[in-house]
């Protein structure tokens, strides 16, 4: 597995030095008020687990999938829920937990979802963010590190479902992509 990385983006020990400052933050910003932190499955996963433990203020979880990509690397636009919350988010502050933004169009959709159910408030954290990819207008509120346009993995992203159990975020090999 790690031989198919061509190059390390950013370490297991520069991950965790963010998360912490990223708890942090969100220690302040959430203080008295419960929120609901809901993780975006799958690639959400291994950073929500790592982010909750960096934040002292009580909190709920919940989990949500939804999809855009299938197998491929780019985004087919459309969104699909695939597990909906257990819980209603109706007055809730409600943080997004994202692993990476790229076009910005599952989370614009999101967004716009929660506050249909009319949560209080809505957040969003990312560990990462590709700008260069945005199609839509969006900033996520909170972000853990830029990456260039690349496709990435480790760390809870995928390709093909493989590279999620990695500890950094690498570049895979081009030969991978096309064999
Ligand atoms: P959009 O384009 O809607 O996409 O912002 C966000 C979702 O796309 C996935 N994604 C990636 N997954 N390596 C991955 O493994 C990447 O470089 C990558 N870029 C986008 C991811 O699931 C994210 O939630
Ligand atoms: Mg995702």
């Amino acid at each position: 597995m790690q031989n198919d990385i061509q190059e390390i983006l950013i370490s297991e020990e520069e991950i965790r030095a963010k998360i912490k400052e990223l708890g942090s933050k969100l220690s302040a910003e959430y203080e008295g008020r419960n929120p609901l932190v809901i993780c975006v499955l799958k690639g959400a996963f291994i950073f929500m687990a790592d982010l909750v433990k960096s934040i002292t203020v009580p909190l709920e979880l919940d989990f949500m999938a939804v999809s855009s990509y299938g197998a491929s690397t780019k985004s087919s636009g459309v969104v699909k829920i695939i597990k909906d919350l257990d819980a209603s988010v109706e007055g809730r502050d409600v943080l997004i937990v994202e692993d990476i933004i790229d076009s910005g169009l599952t989370l614009s959709h999101l967004i716009e979802l929660l506050k249909s159910r009319k949560a209080n408030s809505v957040r969003v954290v990312t560990l990462f963010d590709k700008p260069a990819r945005r199609t839509v207008d969006l900033q996520a509120d909170y972000t853990g590190f830029v990456l260039p346009d690349a496709f990435v993995v480790g760390y809870g992203l995928d390709y093909a479902e493989h590279y999620r159990n990695l500890p950094y975020i690498g570049i895979l090999k081009p030969e991978i992509y096309s064999s």
